[in-house]
């Protein structure tokens, strides 16, 4: 187990760059696999879910080779088609979009159920609605989800529920239907868009991504491209609260700010100063925050992956603030750990009302998910005293060197590593 250990108190202060959009990322891999030439991605970011999608191209057959750190040629072009069953997949959840992408080139996929982290009920009901329309034989089977069709046509999509997965999953296997699919009610989300620009780089014919109608204009065959994955939306709205948090002052380099318009309106609303230039936002904070009301929704509106790290926040206002998460049904499971360091929460049912109080106070606590463990990493560095949490694989899916770039802004933050078979607390590894 993996473990960070946070001396809290430390205003943050400095420059940090914001790294590739793992969103993003896991659905350009998997829509990389349907060009049958090599493709170059930039700024792909180094961290778990990427690496085990890209370990698992290696294993059914796609070249995979690093040019460095963010960059990858992905070479599809021998890729035959092969059922992907690799148990790693149950760990993450973009999985998913190797299904679009192989019944897309392959016209046939089979793909083990994705797994992601534990925030309530995630069916994949849409995914298959959509692929149906386009004229697959899909469901799930055994575990995996199974799609086949002797042809895929173009078909009028309706989304009942607002779905990123849902979204880029039908993008990509209508990208070489023959004629032409309308998305109707579909995701917004950047990471939607740079799915989509990405694959017309390669020589889709997409339209309107990033509106709610998206058409996607059949095409034969897809060619070689070379790509730079978009900002992390959320890597940059942990590193603005955990600003704010800190009472620091924290300069975000190499961002998007239209996609972080939603936080840092919250946060302004906060008494959080912001400062936004071309490719960057400035955050800075010198007293308690104000008490907000949020209520999580799709983009445009404020991120549920944000929902528990601006709780962080909330949780030392000045008064009393409410959440509302309306995208998933168990996504206040980490309350318990904020109570361990002194906050007062009370959740009924999909509303949290958070009460401020002054402080925070260090204690041993437990990541329930990726981005409650940068939520709990945000009340550690706020807090009274050490902060242990625990289990922070978690955090490494999505966020890169996390500690690493905390600790560069003053944070005092370590990662050490217990080995699975000693109780012993062995400090190993100080980033
Ligand atoms: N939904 C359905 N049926 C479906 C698909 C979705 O009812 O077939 C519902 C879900 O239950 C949920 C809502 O629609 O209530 C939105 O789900 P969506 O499909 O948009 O979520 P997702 O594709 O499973 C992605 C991100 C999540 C992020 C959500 C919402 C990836 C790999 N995951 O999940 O990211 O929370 O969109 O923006 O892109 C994270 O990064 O920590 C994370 C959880």
């Amino acid at each position: 187990m993996k473990q960070f250990i946070i001396n809290g108190g430390n205003p943050l202060k400095g420059d940090v760059t914001i790294g590739g959009a793992k969103n993003a990322a896991l659905g350009i891999i998997a829509a990389a696999t349907m060009v049958p030439e090599p493709v170059i991605l930039y700024n792909m970011p180094d961290i778990r879910d990427v690496q085990i999608l890209l370990d698992v191209l290696k294993d059914i057959g796609v070249k995979v080779e690093y040019q460095d750190k963010h960059a990858v040629k992905i070479d599809a072009s021998k890729f035959k088609y092969k059922k992907v069953d690799n148990d790693e997949l149950r760990l993450m959840r973009g999985s998913y979009y190797l299904v679009g992408a192989m019944l897309g080139r392959f016209k046939e996929a089979s793909v083990l159920m994705p797994g992601g982290c534990n925030i309530g009920n995630r069916p994949i009901d849409l995914h298959l609605k959509g692929m149906r329309a386009l004229g697959a034989n899909c469901d799930i089977d055994g575990g995996s989800i199974k799609a086949t069709a002797r042809r895929l046509t173009g078909s009028a999509i309706y989304l009942d529920k607002v779905s990123v997965g849902a979204t880029i999953n039908i993008m990509l296997a209508a990208v070489l239907a023959y004629g032409t699919t309308t998305i109707e009610n579909a995701a917004k989300e950047p990471h939607v868009v740079d799915v989509a620009n990405f694959l017309n780089s390669c020589g889709a014919k997409i339209k309107g991504a990033g509106t709610d109608y998206i058409r996607i204009y059949g095409v034969q065959s897809l060619h070689s491209s070379t790509y730079s994955i978009i900002p992390d939306q959320i890597e940059a709205g942990t590193m603005m609260i955990a600003a704010a948090a800190t009472k620091g002052d924290v300069t975000l380099r190499g961002i998007i700010p239209k996609h972080l318009e939603a936080i840092a309106a919250k946060l302004s609303e906060m008494g959080v100063n912001i400062e936004t230039g071309d490719e960057s936002v400035r955050v800075s904070s010198n007293s308690r925050p104000k008490p907000v009301h949020i209520t999580t929704l799709p983009y445009p509106g404020f991120p549920t992956d944000m929902q528990s790290q601006i709780c962080a926040l909330l949780a030392t206002s000045t008064g009393v603030g409410y959440i509302k998460e309306t995208l998933y049904d168990r996504r206040f499971g980490y309350v318990n750990e904020f109570e361990r360091m002194g906050a007062s929460i009370v959740v009924d049912n999909n509303l949290a009302v958070v009460t401020g109080v002054p402080k925070l106070k260090g204690a041993r606590v437990n990541t329930t998910d990726m981005r409650a463990g940068a939520a709990l990493v945000i009340a550690g560095l706020m807090a009274e005293g050490t902060t242990t949490i625990d289990n922070i694989e978690f955090i490494e899916r999505g966020y890169e060197n996390l500690a690493g770039k905390l600790k560069a802004l003053g944070g005092d933050i370590s990662l050490v590593d217990i080995p699975d078979d000693d109780d012993s607390l062995e400090e190993k590894n100080i980033i």
